[in-house]
């Protein structure tokens, strides 16, 4: 039989036109999870032989020749059809050319719907683990920056506006607590992820006495589909774990779009390294930051993926439709780009030059202490909302005098309040506004150190 042929053919009269035949194929990308397919295979003909329904040494026979096709095309030996209709069908018509009417008993209480929901899950699952890794290489190259500049002075910013004093570390660490969130989401994802629906059959279950638990257990599932219908209609984990995979873009494209502005030469923060770097074809001097854009525009792409799984499944009535075979692109496109991003802007964020120098500058501008100055006064009894107003009228004098806080002399703050001595320069001091931030969570150094051995501590128990 040709893989044009199908196996489902005895009750057409024609043969299918071959428009419709590359319409309707999936073999060009769900050959990826040739591996799945075949061990889901396995796990089958292991039960059938277990149960009696095929005889056990027939269920040997196929698990041998599903294990030489695996290597096989593992070795590059048997290449994979794209005439085929799908993987399933591909891997099947290949085991009943080699061992003739046996390999034909292979899909005896089994139905494509079901086989197609294990596949999918087993390959997702897979892909679960290989994402947290990638978060986690992440998490690591943070906590490295964070190490490196515990102490480097950042102005930091609500509205882009200059705020409150900070420390790189701070400031970069808040991303790894949206990583580490992630790792947790996709944990999530994959506990849904976790049950095995083979059994489900085409719709309504089987009435061979297959043992379903027996399979899951052989593949590693913690749980069996509770209802057939569902086992073969439910897409929820693919859309779950592409909603994840936004999230996690999103948080991408946000550090992404803080590396753009902080090495613009207004900001100069800091320096890409020239291998994560590109230039310009006209504009020699160029250096431009294109692995930060192209992991914030490839956001909107996973975003994208997102959106053709929810509008695919929209609407769609029960059970298996073949509308659901649209999911596979989606969520792949969105994995690979995904991952593509997290493990180049890993290496992007690891060779990045923090310009301490310049960033300490900017923290000279735009008054980060004049809440500190405001605390000062309440420290000597002042209701804070006085304490504030008073602050304001400081700030207020030295853009007119062109001064800092710091520079400002203290008759001049006494001609303001008289509580302000001399002390007041110890406390709005930019490192001591800092450090004296001890508050749980704060940017002090003993907080950053807090930090550091918390996300360790997450690491090595996830
Ligand atoms: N290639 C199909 C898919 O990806 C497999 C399931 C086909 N089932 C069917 N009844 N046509 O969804």
């Amino acid at each position: 039989m040709s893989y044009n042929s199908k196996m489902w053919e005895g009750r057409f009269k024609k043969p299918l036109d071959s428009k419709v035949n590359d319409f309707n194929s999936s073999i060009k990308f769900d050959w990826v999870m040739f591996k799945e397919d075949i061990n889901g295979s396995i796990a089958h003909a292991y039960m059938l032989g277990e149960t009696g329904i095929i005889e056990k040494s027939e269920a040997e026979k196929i698990i041998d020749r599903l294990e030489k096709i695996l290597q096989d095309i593992e070795s590059g030996s048997l290449e994979i059809d794209c005439k085929a209709e799908d993987i399933h069908m591909f891997v099947e018509q290949i085991l009943t050319e080699r061992i003739g009417d046996t390999g034909k008993k292979l899909h005896t209480a089994r139905s494509r719907n079901d086989q197609v929901a294990l596949d999918i899950r087993m390959y997702l699952k897979k892909q679960c683990g290989e994402v947290s890794d990638l978060l986690k290489n992440l998490i690591y190259a943070v906590i490295e920056k964070a190490e490196e500049n515990k102490n480097t002075l950042m102005p930091g910013v609500t509205h882009l506006q200059h705020g409150q004093p900070i420390v790189f570390a701070h400031h970069i660490l808040a991303y790894a607590q949206m990583f580490k969130r992630d790792i947790e989401r996709i944990a999530d994802a994959e506990k849904r992820m976790d049950y095995m629906p083979l059994g489900s059959g085409a719709l309504a279950g089987t009435t061979y006495p297959i043992d379903r638990h027996m399979v899951a257990e052989k593949l590693g599932f913690a749980n069996v589909t509770e209802n057939s219908i569902d086992g073969v209609s439910d897409r929820d984990f693919v859309i779950e774990l592409a909603s994840d995979l936004s999230i996690i873009m999103t948080h991408i494209s946000r550090f992404s779009e803080e590396i753009i502005l902080w090495c613009t030469s207004e900001y100069n923060f800091i320096e890409l390294d020239d291998a994560f770097s590109t230039g310009s074809s006209i504009m020699p001097q160029k250096k431009n930051p294109d692995v930060a854009e192209l992991c914030r525009g490839k956001a909107g792409r996973v975003y994208g993926s997102l959106m053709t799984l929810l509008t695919v499944m929209k609407a769609l009535p029960l059970a298996y439709n073949k509308d659901m075979q649209e999911d596979k692109e989606a969520i792949f496109d969105a994995l690979e780009n995904t991952k593509l991003s997290l493990d180049t802007f890993t290496g992007m964020l690891r060779t990045l030059k923090v310009n301490r120098d310049s960033m300490k500058k900017a923290t000279s501008k735009g008054f980060l202490n004049a809440t500190d100055c405001a605390d000062y006064l309440v420290k000597k009894g002042l209701p804070f909302r006085d304490a504030y107003k008073i602050t304001g009228q400081l700030v207020a004098m030295c853009i007119e005098k062109n001064l800092t806080l710091e520079d400002l002399p203290l008759d001049e703050y006494k001609k303001i309040c008289n509580k302000f001595e001399n002390d007041v320069y110890k406390y709005i001091d930019l490192e001591y506004c800092v450090n004296e931030r001890k508050v749980y969570g704060g940017p002090s150094a003993e907080s950053i150190d807090r930090q550091i051995k918390n996300l360790e501590e997450f690491l090595k128990n996830n």
